[in-house]
């Protein structure tokens, strides 16, 4: 089975145009902080647009002429904007320090210190939508997580770590193992895991053998051969014997800018209130 995202983001975006329809023309803007981004980011920025542009939704990408931490803070009390994203890598500025100035409720991708450990206590007010994405295309296709085996592979604050968490909950109950390049028998981990989620960032990662015949496999990455967009996975040999994959393009990064205007919607509302 191919776990499509584009059914599982229009879903969300029907949600979130209900939600705006009632302010269009009237809606805060959403904010990008970006310096030399890579083509991977180009490509989430480009899709941001886009999605923005139908939505009605003002996407403003600023680059690195501009002091970040000194607009972030007065953006934080500017109610025209509802979402302010700082894209990573920053190679002109202390990335730590600017998510630092950056109000939580706005943070769209959970990204602030507040929202990353929110997530131990289920207190986030965002969490990481592409660890999220993860887990909406989970549950929208009915798989099972309950007491099962995930091998994540990969341990990025924004996909990795967050995703072990949000698969540890209470109620969740998943069992992780998140690998990592330092990582042993890597294969094993996976070709044992009932679920394996790839977010390494190399084509061709995981290959036949480290899966099991009837695994479910979530392909995170975003890789560019030849100027084709490919995933993590082997997609032509993996989805031989798996389960269910998510393709790329077309898998988890539909869901993961869907998320990030579900996100939206809700500081939205709490501009609102
Ligand atoms: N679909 C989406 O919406 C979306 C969103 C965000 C990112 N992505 C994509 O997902 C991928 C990962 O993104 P990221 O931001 O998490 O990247 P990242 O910060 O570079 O993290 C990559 C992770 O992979 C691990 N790794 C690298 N080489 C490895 C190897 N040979 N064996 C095992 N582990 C290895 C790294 O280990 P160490 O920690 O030891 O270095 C690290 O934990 C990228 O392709 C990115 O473009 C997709």
């Amino acid at each position: 089975m191919i776990l499509d995202g584009k059914i599982v983001s229009e879903s969300i975006y029907s949600d979130v145009k209900e939600k705006i329809k009632e302010r269009a023309g009237n809606l805060p803007s959403l904010v990008l902080f970006c310096d030399e981004p890579d083509a991977s980011n180009k490509s989430y920025m480009r899709s941001i647009k886009k999605q923005g542009e139908k939505l009605g939704i003002e996407v403003i990408v600023h680059d690195s002429e501009i002091n970040p931490i000194e607009e972030i803070s007065k953006m934080n009390n500017d109610k025209s904007v509802a979402g302010i994203m700082v894209m990573h890598p920053l190679k002109n500025a202390d990335e730590k320090a600017v998510l630092a100035a950056l109000d939580p409720g706005k943070d769209l991708e959970g990204r602030t210190v507040s929202n990353l450990g929110g997530i131990i206590n289920d207190e986030e007010f965002f969490a990481p939508p592409t660890a999220e994405a993860v887990m909406e295309i989970l549950s929208y296709y009915g798989i099972e997580v309950k007491g099962r085996d995930i091998t994540i592979v990969g341990r990025s604050n924004t996909v990795g770590k967050p995703l072990a968490l949000l698969l540890l909950k209470k109620g969740v109950d998943g069992t992780v193992t998140v690998c990592h390049s330092r990582s042993r028998d890597i294969s094993e981990k996976t070709f044992n895991a009932d679920i394996v989620v790839s977010a390494v960032g190399i084509a061709k990662f995981v290959h036949r053998e480290m899966i099991k015949p009837g695994g479910i496999v979530i392909d995170v990455g975003i890789n560019f051969v030849d100027g084709k967009l490919v995933g993590d996975v082997d997609f032509d040999e993996v989805s031989q014997i798996a389960a269910a994959i998510t393709p790329v393009p077309g898998g988890v990064g539909s869901v993961t800018t869907a998320l990030l205007f579900r996100h939206y919607t809700k500081s939205l509302e709490r501009l609102e209130s």
